[in-house]
């Protein structure tokens, strides 16, 4: 398997219908261990549990907006705990928030959009957790969004983060499970949730741009929801609207 060809949709890996252990695996023999698993509070959890399971080195970072819910560090703090793992935690620049909340407010991304404040809030933090880096992984799943996510690969080069002379792959090794695939596993293998799941939460983001979903609407309707369905992206995955790319 050969990471360093740009034409990632070829790889095995994307073709091979692998289970996510078995991408994670062929991601950590290949990258260990400079490479990160980007752990949102979620239930992505269950990469790190699979992760720990396999047992080479890797590293965990959550990038901690300063706007998640309680539930959400509690968490966090918990899986540390539990998996006995080094979570890092990485802030924005105090500068850009206090510009931008100066400038703006606290809620601005109500009236004029949340692109501004998650390049200031996650995007900038994410290029600093990613510089050490030569691949990364993410709990993006086909089933999050219909309008944006429907082609995530397994693996990717990172058409958002990768520098002209250091290409960073992109490992998504739950692209092809569903949400119930996921809970299911985490039943299976006794693995801690976030309690929000208990209160209507399906996916989970900042607190003031996350919201529970009713039955029968889809999870993303429950993030950004003042928002056009096909630009809930905040440029953590960047390569999943176009635009994005574009515009950095
Ligand atoms: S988002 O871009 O809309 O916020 P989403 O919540 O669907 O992303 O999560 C998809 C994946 O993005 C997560 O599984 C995780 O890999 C990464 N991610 C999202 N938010 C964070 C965060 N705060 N810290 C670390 N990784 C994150
Ligand atoms: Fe800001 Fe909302 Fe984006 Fe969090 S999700 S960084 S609060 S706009």
């Amino acid at each position: 398997m050969a990471f360093s060809t740009t034409n990632s949709q070829e790889w095995t890996v994307n073709k091979a219908g692998l289970e996510p252990q078995e991408i994670l695996a062929v991601a950590l023999a290949e990258f260990s261990p400079n490479i990160g698993i980007s752990f949102s509070g979620a239930e992505d959890v269950v990469l790190i549990d699979m992760a720990v399971k396999i047992g080479s080195p890797f590293r965990a970072f959550s990038l901690d907006t300063g706007r998640l819910h309680p539930e959400t560090y509690q968490f966090l703090e918990k899986v540390r705990e539990h998996y006995g793992i080094s979570l890092e935690i990485f802030f924005p620049r105090p500068d850009a928030v206090e510009q931008l909340v100066r400038e703006k407010g606290l809620y601005s991304f109500y009236r004029d959009g949340h692109k501004e404040c998650c390049g200031v809030r996650k995007v900038e933090p994410l290029r600093r957790a990613l510089e050490p880096l030569d691949a990364w992984v993410t709990g993006q799943r086909r089933d999050q969004s219909p309008s944006t996510r429907a082609h995530v690969p397994a693996a990717e080069i990172d058409p958002a983060f990768s520098l002209p002379e250091r290409p960073l792959v992109k490992f998504n090794p739950l692209a092809n499970w569903t949400s119930k695939q996921v809970w299911t596993y985490i039943r299976e293998n006794h693995v801690p949730f976030n309690p929000l799941h208990e209160r209507g939460f399906i996916s989970i983001g900042c607190e003031p741009c996350t919201r529970p979903v009713l039955p029968g609407q889809h999870e993303r309707e429950g993030r950004w929801w003042w928002e056009d369905a096909t630009r809930k992206e905040c440029g953590l995955h960047a390569g999943n609207a176009p635009e994005l790319v574009a515009a950095r």
